[in-house]
C-alpha cells in the first residue's frame, strides 16, 4: 500500500534533482561567458579607461552615421537612442569589434577611442 503512494513522490523527487542541476549548469555557463567576456584584456581595458564623451561623439560621426543616423536616431542600422538601457557597457563593446552582425562591420577602434565612442553611447 505504502509503496503506491511512495513511488510517485520518488519520481517528483529526482525530477527537482534533474531540475535543480540543469538551472546550476545553465547558471555556470552563463557565468562563463560572463566571466570570459570580462577577462578580455581588450574589454577590461577600455573598461577601466575613461572615455571623452565629445571626441565620442566625433568618432561616431565619422563612423557609425552613416547607418545609424547623425542623431543616431537609425537609418540602415537601428537607432541607438537609450541603447545603454538595454544593453550593458561589455555588450556595447562587443556589438562594435565583433562583426557578428553584418552589414554591419567589425570595428578596431584603439582601447581609448572605444573607451570615448562609449561614452557618447551611453549619453544618447
Ligand atoms: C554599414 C552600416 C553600419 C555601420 C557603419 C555601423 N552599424 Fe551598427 N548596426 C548596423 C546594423 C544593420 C545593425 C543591426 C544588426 C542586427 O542586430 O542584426 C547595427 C546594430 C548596432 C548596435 C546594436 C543595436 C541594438 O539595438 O541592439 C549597436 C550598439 C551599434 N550598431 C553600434 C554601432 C557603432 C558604435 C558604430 C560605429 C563604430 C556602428 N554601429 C556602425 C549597421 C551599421
Amino acid at each position: 500500500m505504502d509503496n503506491h503512494l511512495a513511488q510517485p513522490k520518488v519520481l517528483a523527487q529526482r525530477y527537482i534533482w534533474i531540475a535543480v542541476a540543469l538551472a546550476l549548469l545553465v547558471v555556470a555557463i552563463i557565468f562563463g561567458i560572463y566571466f570570459s567576456r570580462v577577462s578580455d584584456p581588450y574589454i577590461l581595458n577600455v573598461l577601466s579607461m575613461k572615455g571623452d564623451r565629445d571626441r565620442g561623439s566625433a568618432i561616431f560621426q565619422i563612423n557609425c552615421a552613416g547607418c545609424h543616423g547623425s542623431q543616431a536616431d537609425g537609418n540602415v542600422g537601428p537607432s541607438l537612442r537609450d541603447i545603454s538601457k538595454h544593453k550593458s557597457k561589455i555588450r556595447l563593446i562587443d556589438q562594435v569589434i565583433s562583426g557578428k552582425t553584418p552589414p554591419m562591420p567589425k570595428f578596431q577602434p584603439r582601447t581609448q577611442d572605444m573607451a570615448d565612442l562609449l561614452s557618447y553611447l551611453e549619453k544618447i
